[in-house]
């Protein structure tokens, strides 16, 4: 073959190559998303709030929810995520403040009892509300988040364990719906920003 030919049939294998690998990339995306460009994120929920009473999604229609989920027993991820939403809750000014929920979903049932919770989130901020279930109900919100958690080993940890989970804020409408997250890393004033331009 000549050289020619097998620089032009590298140059298509590569092309062919790139076009996959971009097709595969982009294929969970669409799944991710509807018609509308909406993405599938959030649901329906059932659990219990740190005050012992019996919760749904529908109890929080009419404000903004501002859900983060973790477990009282994390080390540092979680307390400063909760003092990042906090600061950003404070920087905001009242009246908008006033229209957010902040919620705090335990990804560790087993330890996170009500009465724990209740003792946990008055550390953060006054408004923010500590939600705790079944292990099968919060495998359900998490599942309808997205939200990856799982338990591991740890020696060094209470009771020999710690859980590995994904640290993602996520802003829901006066709805319900989806919309947008803040990642592991962003600011209370990046965080507040957010919040300002998604409510005015
Ligand atoms: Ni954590």
């Amino acid at each position: 073959m000549p050289r020619k030919a097998i620089a032009v049939l590298i140059g298509l294998l590569l092309v062919l190559g790139v076009s996959v690998f971009a097709l595969l990339r982009t294929g969970p995306a669409t799944n991710v998303t509807t018609q509308s460009g909406t993405p599938l994120i959030g649901g329906s929920f059932s659990l219990t709030d740190h005050t012992g009473k019996q919760v749904t999604d529908q109890d929080y229609l009419g404000k903004y929810m501002l859900i983060y989920f973790g477990f009282t027993y994390c080390p540092d991820i979680c307390p400063t995520e909760l003092q990042i939403i906090a600061g950003a809750l404070d920087s905001i000014g009242d009246k908008r403040r006033k229209q957010i929920t902040p919620l705090f979903v335990t990804v560790d049932p087993e330890r996170d009892t009500r009465e724990l919770m209740a003792s946990y989130v008055e550390n953060f901020h006054p408004d923010l509300v500590g939600l705790v279930g079944t292990l099968e109900q919060i495998k359900k919100m998490g599942k309808t988040y997205r939200v990856y958690f799982k338990k591991v080993v740890d020696k060094d940890r209470p009771d020999g364990y710690t859980m590995d989970h994904s640290s993602i804020v996520f802003l829901m409408d006066k709805k319900g719906r989806y919309v947008r997250h803040f990642s592991h890393g962003t600011t209370s004033k990046k965080m507040a920003e957010g919040l300002i331009k998604a409510i005015d």
